[in-house]
């Protein structure tokens, strides 16, 4: 007999948010399981986290569209609740390849809720983001704010969430609990993880640690004509590991039984991309090389979260700072030039 009777899931878990939340969850007394089918990450990250946690990690290559590797793993373990990022996240490459996203995030989100029902297992914490308020009017953004697809990562985003909110409707026993993201950033304060990136950076703060390793020459800044105080877009950066506990106090509230239910991760506060390139430059000593280009496509000028739903209901809020996370995040890249492969780097 197992002597552990309440495992929790963590479907991409050797994946940059994933790992940085199962060390929170052992530091608070969980047992997790990862399943993940290395697509976006490397096994790496899971020696590192036995290295930090100094616990043995279960962990199964599996790719969550493969239905009867699911039900065997729900067969032999008793897991109650599920934490789920497994999913692809490039937008550019989900607008030139959509069914590729709703076949890996929709449909392995729908054979996942399938065996989790077949199981009686109806606890699931899942990675929502912020894109799912598309160009939205007005900032802060709260969790009542109008909700729309910008493009395909974010429609599979929305489809998840219209599946969560249904079957809990239909099922009381359900409780899903969707957090939207702001944007992570940072790193695990130990430096042994952090975002590893398989090819170029599409989001900023990698792109510009990568710039400072020298690992990229120089870093596009997306416009300086919006209407921000320095011109450049504005974001809530959030730390990873405040993002990481969370998702504890997500799991904490699942045992009240709230039905599905929205939550907004961000600290608040927003930063321009310039202010970014400055606060790595203090944390790494390091001069960024970057240029002034033409917009991206599909970029709002400001975006930050009001955060209040999750600190009135989960008790929860963002401790560190922006040094922090760049501090983290460089300790990381420097510590790590090349992520989890030990090769040395080949400058760009
Ligand atoms: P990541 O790519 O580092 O982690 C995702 C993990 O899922 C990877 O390890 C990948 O190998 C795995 N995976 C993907 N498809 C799978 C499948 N079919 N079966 C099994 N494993 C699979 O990304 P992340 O930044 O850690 O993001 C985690 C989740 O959070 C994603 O769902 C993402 O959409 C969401 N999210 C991320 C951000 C961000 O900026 N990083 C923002 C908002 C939301
Ligand atoms: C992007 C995605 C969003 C996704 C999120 C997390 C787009 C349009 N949005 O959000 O759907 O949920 O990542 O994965 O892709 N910037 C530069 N140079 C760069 C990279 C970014 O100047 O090389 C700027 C951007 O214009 C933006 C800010 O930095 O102002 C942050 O960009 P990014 O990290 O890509 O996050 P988002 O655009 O907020």
């Amino acid at each position: 007999m197992d002597p552990i009777d309440n495992y929790v899931l963590v479907t991409g878990g050797a994946g940059y948010i994933g790992s940085h939340t199962v060390v929170e969850m052992i530091e608070a007394g969980y047992t997790p399981i990862i399943v993940d089918n290395l697509c976006n990450s490397s096994r790496e990250s899971i020696n590192r986290l036995e290295q930090i946690t100094g616990k043995q990690i279960e962990f199964h290559e599996l790719d969550i569209l493969d239905e009867r590797g699911l039900e065997e793993l729900f067969a032999s373990k008793h897991i109650t609740q599920v934490v789920h990022f497994a999913g692809l996240k490039a937008v550019g490459e989900s607008t030139s390849l959509p069914l590729k996203y709703y076949e890996n995030n929709v449909m392995g989100t729908f054979i996942l809720l399938k065996v989790m029902a077949k199981y009686r297992c109806k606890n699931i914490v899942f990675s929502s983001s912020a894109t799912v308020y598309g160009d939205a009017k007005e900032v802060p953004i709260s969790e009542d704010a109008p909700l729309s697809a910008v493009n395909p990562y974010g429609r599979t985003k929305l489809h998840i969430e219209g599946m969560l909110q249904d079957i809990s409707a239909g099922d009381s026993e359900w409780n899903c609990i969707l957090l939207r993201y702001f944007n992570p950033a940072g790193a695990h304060p130990s430096g042994l993880i952090g975002e590893d990136p398989k090819d170029i950076p599409n989001n900023l703060m990698p792109y510009i640690t990568q710039t400072a390793i020298g690992k990229r020459q120089v870093l596009s800044v997306y416009g300086n004509d919006y209407e921000t105080p320095d011109g450049t877009g504005v974001r809530d950066y959030i730390h990873v590991v405040d993002l990481a506990k969370g998702h504890i106090a997500a799991l904490n509230h699942l045992s009240t039984k709230p039905g599905c239910v929205a939550y907004n991760l961000g600290t608040g506060r927003g930063y321009s991309v310039l202010e970014m390139i400055a606060a790595v430059e203090k944390a790494s000593g390091k001069k960024i090389n970057y240029k002034i280009v033409e917009r991206r496509k599909g970029d709002v000028a400001t975006s930050f979260a009001d955060p209040s739903k999750a600190l009135k209901q989960l008790g929860w809020s963002a401790r560190y700072n922006q040094n922090d996370m760049c501090e983290h995040a460089w300790k990381w890249q420097s510590q790590n030039p090349n992520g989890y492969d030990p090769s040395p780097i080949d400058h760009a």
